[in-house]
């Protein structure tokens, strides 16, 4: 297909699925499972990718990628203040999150949202081939399928939340609740991470906008059937398996125990720097248990890896600070030489060294007091093929559904949480076993590739046939 054609399937997310590489210039595959659920089934349908390029960037005309059409929309950098930083991620973001931080509600910010999600939807609606179906991807876009449907009554719409959807109480603080309760509407299937979040959905949409509703079903007045539905999204366990059986990560899993001294016990914890993910908490209570003479330096310590996240937004700055002093702190006050109690590492990691962490971690820490999934929690699960190591997980992970063996807590409990480190650390090999067994088997049963299709699977009955169908992803 010409890189300026239309295509059956478009799919619509914030960023592309690659990223600039800053030295070379380069374009590269983005870290992350979407590309990877997304490629095979884009790739058999000859899809097109509209999204950001990060930055403001100049240099947008469309382009192939390893098989794969990408469209870039440009933002300026009014654009990415307004939008990306303010209301997509000081608005939107701590709101769905549960307050964790405190939302702000700034006119203009809702303005360049609306003005970003329509040139997001008229590029979707240049793109698609009639009858097509397109599939927008997370809180950035909600008001994206009422958009795109107005320019496009004849297309197939499916809409996926990747973050946690709040319950009216919070919700309702929102100025724009009602926009964006219509902006979400205009999708045929909407796909929430949890049961839960489409409940929060369906009852808001029938006390705010008024619509008849059916379990979870939506009646509009225009005729239509909306479905608000949940499919947990997960990884390519295939992918992370196979990446932790490589002889080069077995290496390299080798020689990072014994850079860290050859410890009996690592912790890690690996998370974007967010205010969500409980990082400071986690660190605290570990230092306690150091203090109380529970844990031993000379023999073990605690890997954490930061990696930088929206770095211009005032909340995530000012965590940075917390987290480098409360680090700085506990290194200072408990460490030796040689031997601090908290490896820190401010950087993002490819995959292949990300595997190798997982696979020298004796216990995995993934405390979020809120996350819409958390997929560090399955890829580690992906990376422990002999059956061995203990994850220690937040309760209000999404990914605690599914993970039910794993040793859960609740973050905002310290002395719960200092409990469960010690339990996990200490647990009788046979006890571990049975318990990351099962979670391999739950995690190996729902891939991403299931989710995908699961998804596109339920847009295709909700949406009356008209005869197109998109090809299926392939097997291999
Ligand atoms: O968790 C939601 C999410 O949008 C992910 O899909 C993404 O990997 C992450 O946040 C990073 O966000 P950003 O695009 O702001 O760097």
């Amino acid at each position: 297909m010409p890189v300026n054609g239309s295509a059956e399937l478009v799919i619509v997310a914030n960023r592309l699925p690659v990223d600039r590489d800053d030295g070379t210039g380069e374009w590269r595959v983005s870290p992350g499972g979407l590309v990877t659920a997304l490629e095979p089934i884009m790739r058999a349908n000859e899809g097109i990718w509209v999204g950001w390029p990060g930055g403001t960037d100049a240099d947008v005309t469309p382009f192939e990628y390893d098989g794969m059409t990408l469209d870039p929309v440009a933002l300026s950098a009014q654009e990415i203040e307004g939008f990306y930083e303010g209301f997509s991620n000081a608005t939107i973001w701590p709101l769905y999150h549960d307050l964790v931080a405190k939302p702000e509600f700034h006119r203009e910010w809702w303005d360049r949202y609306v003005d970003v999600n329509r040139r997001f939807a008229e590029r979707a609606a240049d793109r698609a081939a009639k009858d097509a179906t397109v599939w927008i991807q997370d809180y950035q876009l909600q008001l994206v399928p009422q958009l795109l449907r107005e320019l496009r009554p004849d297309l197939r719409i499916g809409f996926f939340l990747h973050i946690p959807f709040p319950p009216a109480e919070l919700f309702q603080q929102l100025p724009w609740r009602r926009q964006l309760l219509e902006g979400l509407l205009g999708a045929d299937l909407i796909g929430f991470q949890l049961p839960g979040g489409a409940a929060n959905f369906v009852r808001l949409v029938r006390q705010r906008v008024g619509h008849k509703t059916h379990r979870d079903l939506v009646y509009l007045p225009d005729g239509r059937t909306v479905r608000a539905a949940s499919f947990p999204i997960s990884i390519d366990y295939e992918a992370f398996e196979d990446l932790a059986r490589s002889e080069p990560v077995k290496d390299r899993a080798a020689s990072v125990r014994k850079a860290l001294g050859d410890p009996d016990t690592v912790f890690l914890g690996i998370d974007r720097l967010d205010y969500t993910k409980g990082i400071y908490a986690r660190l605290r209570a570990f230092s306690e248990l150091i203090r109380d003479g529970e844990l031993d330096v000379d023999h073990t310590v605690f890997v954490q890896v930061a990696t930088p996240s929206r770095e211009k937004v005032e909340e995530y700055r000012v965590l940075r600070d917390e987290i480098d002093r409360l680090v700085g702190h506990i290194n200072g006050d408990l460490g030796r030489i040689g031997r601090p109690a908290i490896s820190y590492l401010h950087s993002s990691y490819p995959r292949e060294e990300m595997a190798a962490l997982y696979r020298a971690a004796d216990v995995m820490v993934v405390t979020p007091y809120r996350d819409g999934m958390n997929l560090v929690a399955k890829e580690y699960v992906a990376c422990r093929w002999d059956d061995d190591g203990a994850l220690v997980l937040s309760e209000f992970a999404g990914s605690a559904a599914e993970l039910r063996q794993a040793w859960q807590v609740n973050p905002y409990d310290l002395n719960g949480m200092k409990a469960a480190l010690l339990d996990a650390a200490r647990a009788e090999p046979r006890d571990r076993q049975r318990r990351m067994r099962a979670m391999r088997k739950t995690v190996r049963q729902a891939d991403v590739a299931a989710w995908a299709t699961a998804f596109l699977d339920e847009l295709d009955k909700v949406r009356p046939p008209h005869g197109k169908k998109l090809k299926p992803t392939p097997t291999s």
